[in-house]
């Protein structure tokens, strides 16, 4: 028999369901007892000891389904050693209620913030194995994480419905793709989508480098160009600045979003017309792709393998194309960044799309 808990935590994405269902089919497939305890809405669930026992009707039918049947909340890392507002110690709390329910392990299903608290459980005893999730492809010690794909689909679909208006109109179009702190997603959904220009956190952009690849495309003939900006872009004069000194200078920003200041700042400087596009958390939203309902069941499957193996303290991750497990002290508070010098930004160079730099 073994007892097992679930949660989900941090941003939802899509095939956070079909991860889950990966891991409890492939223990009911191998003819093991398992009792499965869902706690709800991410940590929140362990902390304060709400959670549903769950059996296989559950996961039954969840396949492409986005969301999180568990719910999801952002508990950051940095408060987990901070009592809550009744002074209840939340590390401890989570430990009491795992030892409570006698569980074998915590099956975690998250993204950075939610690696470092799992890892935090790993080191104080608890047995933990981890699932990649984020739209944002930013962890460490995996190729990939499920939820990127679809948010690369989405994030293209918008661009592709930009194209045909921005070439009606002989506008610039910008379309804000989420990612947090790094630039996967634009880059993936910019290059699919064919824009003209990429803004990313990693390549800080200098704004004339910009309306001089406008101005060439103008040249050449093009009436509109399209942007794909991350919304974590960041100007070269940003860039240098502390990270203090970026802190102050942000509290009196006065534009909703990046892609509004780089908008003000092309239409100021070239008098062109820009309008603005954010599709925002639809990126999230909606049934997973093909891609992740694969690649999720298998990540989960291999999450249920090392559960019956009784081996804990790994993420499951996926590396040259196979899928691995990888140490959880090796990922937890690590960010992957695209490399300025990754070949896929020189093959984006080399077709003729702008980073700005
Ligand atoms: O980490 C996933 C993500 O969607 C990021 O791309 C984005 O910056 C953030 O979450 C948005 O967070 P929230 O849903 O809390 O607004």
């Amino acid at each position: 028999m073994k007892r097992i808990g679930m949660l989900t935590s941090g941003g939802d994405c899509q095939a956070l369901n079909a991860a889950m269902r990966g891991v409890v089919k492939c223990l009911s497939c191998s003819g093991e007892d398992v009792e499965i305890y869902g706690f709800l809405d991410g940590y929140k669930g362990l902390i304060y000891g709400d959670f549903r026992m769950l059996t296989g009707h559950d996961f039954a039918g969840i396949l492409t389904k986005g969301g999180t049947i568990l719910g999801s909340s952002r508990t950051p890392f940095k408060l987990m050693r901070e009592p809550d507002k009744n002074g209840l110690d939340k590390v401890e709390a989570m430990k009491q209620n795992y030892h409570k329910l006698k569980l074998d392990c915590m099956v975690i299903l998250g993204g950075n913030g939610t690696h470092k608290t799992a890892n935090m459980l790993r080191e104080e005893g608890l047995n933990v194995i981890t699932l990649p999730k984020t739209i944002d492809n930013d962890l460490w010690g995996t190729d990939m994480t499920f939820g990127f794909q679809s948010a690369v689909n989405i994030a293209t679909d918008c661009i592709d419905c930009i194209h045909t208006t921005a070439s009606s109109h002989g506008r610039i179009f910008i379309v804000e793709v989420m990612g947090h702190k790094v630039g996967w997603l634009t880059l993936n959904a910019g290059m699919a989508g064919g824009a003209d220009i990429i803004l990313i956190p990693e390549i800080p952009y200098d704004i004339d480098k910009v309306i001089k690849a406008i101005n060439e495309r103008e040249a050449r003939g093009s009436r509109f160009t399209i942007m794909a900006v991350a919304e974590g872009a960041i100007s070269k004069e940003d860039a240098k600045l502390s990270k203090k000194e970026y802190k102050e200078k942000m509290k009196n920003y006065p534009y909703p979003s990046v892609s509004y200041e780089v908008a003000d700042k092309i239409q100021k400087k070239s008098g062109k017309e820009v309008r603005v596009t954010v599709p925002g958390h639809t990126q999230r939203g909606g049934s997973p792709c093909p891609y992740d309902r694969v690649f999720a069941t298998r990540l989960g499957a291999e999450a249920g393998k090392l559960i019956l193996q009784g081996e804990y303290g790994f993420m499951v991750g996926y590396k040259n194309r196979e899928v691995v497990r990888v140490p959880l002290e090796e990922v937890a508070g690590k960010l992957k960044m695209v490399s300025p010098d990754a070949t896929i930004v020189k093959e984006a160079k080399m077709v003729g799309i702008s980073f700005g730099d």
